[in-house]
């Protein structure tokens, strides 16, 4: 395993609760990961991001950590947890786990004991807690709002039933955040990362890594808070984003380069400015911070260059690789956001030729489990099966993100698919329509997507590997194409990539020979609509 693998690592992204129940109680866990794990390296991916296992209420589907040094039982224990890293590490794949910083778990023992405190105690300094605004205190004491709806403060009522202070949870009532200006939360999550470090885990992906530091006094926000941060043209607001955040990193950097063999972090950063978003992988940070531009944009050329062109100058100037990110457990799936509504079958045509597209760029490439497979959003969920809080906390308007967390068809023609054993019922019903969709079934179609995405992570490596962060536009007349190239080190061509976003087919001069297409190619000179063309240049 070569120094820094994470440059140009693919890494995929396992949903622990939807990606393999080995015991049968309808919920993934450990053991049904380790079961697929040659499944993983016979993909070729080099790292598995497993999404929180962690003791929890599951107000916010683990992301609301009630022991950050255990595992569940829902999903298994520390031994199997051991065990799955031995032979993640057997296979050559490295394991990233998530940690969550921001908040706890309302059960996390600090946060009980915070509650049983006295305003001002040392134990509630470990959170957020204010007293309310108003001659009662009945005002909360800003007006923050939640991110999934409501406010960001809820109030506490002491044991004899009188409102007392309020605290902060910039997500659900069940999640209040942590105090980051107090050196034990600090001293904590860095023998939190020592304990999973010693484990033998390689890395971190870092759970709102921009929201741990809040803007002293914690001043009103105003409307523009109602926009989402991601845009570019954002502004600051005062809960994201502060400056104080990076010497946490700084601290969590020593502490990953106390330990041999190249461990890393990549942070969830949730910001528009991307000069700002860089600032958290500077050389003594983080490893890398998720580029989200692209799950934003469009399906079209002229956003698709431009994310890819914004995301390399920054990469250029800070010597940080990027990373690129279509799909994860928070939104739509791309077979449903990209499909046209007046033809939906175009929907999984773009996500493939997003997905190649996505296999020749310089850094690294975050799968989300199903995205090889290319399933679609479950946009049909009966309301009583819904478990997102965006569900509740929006009174019902806005359904959440359950529809792309429906755990993934493994083989057979009905439910669970091989998800968990025949008769188990998943913990989200999956549809009657994935028998096709299945790993089985696609194993056997060379022209299924998961062959598609094995045929392009191999030719990544084969062709890529090595290459740096290097890229080179090739320039074409057409506007609905997008061409790039990549060259070796001693600038001979290895590889062109053309994306038609167009719904005519674009004829090109001599690119080449064909490697491998997101879509049937008839003509080497003619690049179908909605569709990715690798090309070997002559010469
Ligand atoms: C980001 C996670 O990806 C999301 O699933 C979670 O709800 C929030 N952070 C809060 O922890």
């Amino acid at each position: 395993m070569s120094g820094e693998w994470w440059r140009e690592a693919v890494v995929y992204q396992v949903y622990v609760r939807s990606f393999a129940d080995a015991d049968g109680d309808g919920e993934g866990d450990l053991e049904g990961i380790r079961s697929r794990l040659p499944y993983l390296a016979d993909l070729g991916v080099d790292a598995v991001w497993i999404t929180p296992f962690y003791p929890s209420p599951l107000a916010d589907g683990g992301y609301d950590v009630a022991d950050y040094r255990d595992i569940a039982p829902r999903h298994g224990t520390l031994a199997d947890f051991d065990a799955l890293v031995a032979d993640a590490h057997r296979l050559h794949l490295r394991v990233i786990v998530d940690i969550v910083p921001n908040h706890t778990s309302d059960e996390h023992p600090w946060f009980r004991e915070a509650l049983a405190a006295a305003p001002g105690s040392p134990a509630r300094e470990r959170y957020v807690f204010r007293d309310g605004q108003g001659p009662d205190g009945a005002q909360p004491p800003n007006d923050w709002l939640g991110v999934f709806g409501g406010l960001a403060w809820s109030r506490t009522t002491g044991p004899d039933g009188t409102p007392g202070q309020w605290y902060l949870h910039l997500f659900t009532p069940e999640q209040p955040d942590l105090n980051w200006e107090r050196p034990e939360v600090v001293a904590e999550f860095e023998d939190i990362l020592r304990f999973w470090l010693d484990r033998g885990v390689d890395g971190f992906r870092i759970d709102v890594a921009h929201g741990l530091v809040k803007a002293a006094a914690l001043p009103d926000a105003g409307e523009r808070q109602k926009k989402l941060t991601i845009e570019p043209d954002a502004l600051p607001l005062p809960m994201w984003d502060q400056d104080g955040v990076h010497e946490i990193y700084r601290g969590w950097r020593r502490v990953l380069d106390s330990y041999p063999g190249d461990r890393m972090s990549v942070g969830e950063v949730w910001i528009g400015d991307i000069h700002r978003l860089a600032m958290y992988t500077r050389p003594d940070e983080l490893h890398q911070a998720f580029n989200f531009r692209w799950l934003f944009a469009p399906w079209t050329a002229h956003a698709v260059r431009d994310v890819i062109d914004l995301s390399m100058r920054e990469v250029a100037a800070l010597g940080a690789p990027t990373t690129w990110v279509l799909s994860n457990h928070d939104v739509y799936r791309p077979v449903t956001r990209y499909a046209d509504p007046k033809r939906p079958e175009s929907g999984l045509r773009r996500a493939r030729a997003s997905l190649l597209l996505m296999l020749a760029l310089p850094g690294s490439a975050y799968l989300y489990q199903g995205e090889e497979l290319g399933l679609p959003e479950v946009t049909d969920l009966p309301d009583e099966v819904l478990q997102d809080p965006i569900w509740e906390r929006s009174g019902h308007t806005a359904r959440g993100r359950d529809g792309c967390r429906v755990p993934i068809p493994w083989a057979g023609s009905a439910p669970p698919y091989g998800f968990g054993p025949d008769g188990s019922a998943p913990w989200l019903p999956q549809p009657a329509s994935w028998a096709d969709l299945s790993v089985e079934a696609q194993s056997h179609d060379l022209s299924s997507t998961l062959a598609l995405v094995k045929e392009g992570i191999r030719l990544r490596r084969d062709l890529l590997g090595g290459l740096g962060e290097q890229l080179r536009w090739v320039h074409v007349a057409d506007p609905h194409v997008v061409a790039l190239g990549r060259d070796d080190p001693t600038g001979r061509a290895v590889l062109t990539s053309v994306t038609n976003f167009g719904r005519a087919a674009a004829p090109l001069p001599d690119l080449g020979q064909v490697m491998l297409a997101s879509a049937p190619v008839d003509d080497p000179a003619v690049v179908p609509p909605e569709t990715t063309v690798w090309y070997r240049p002559q010469g």
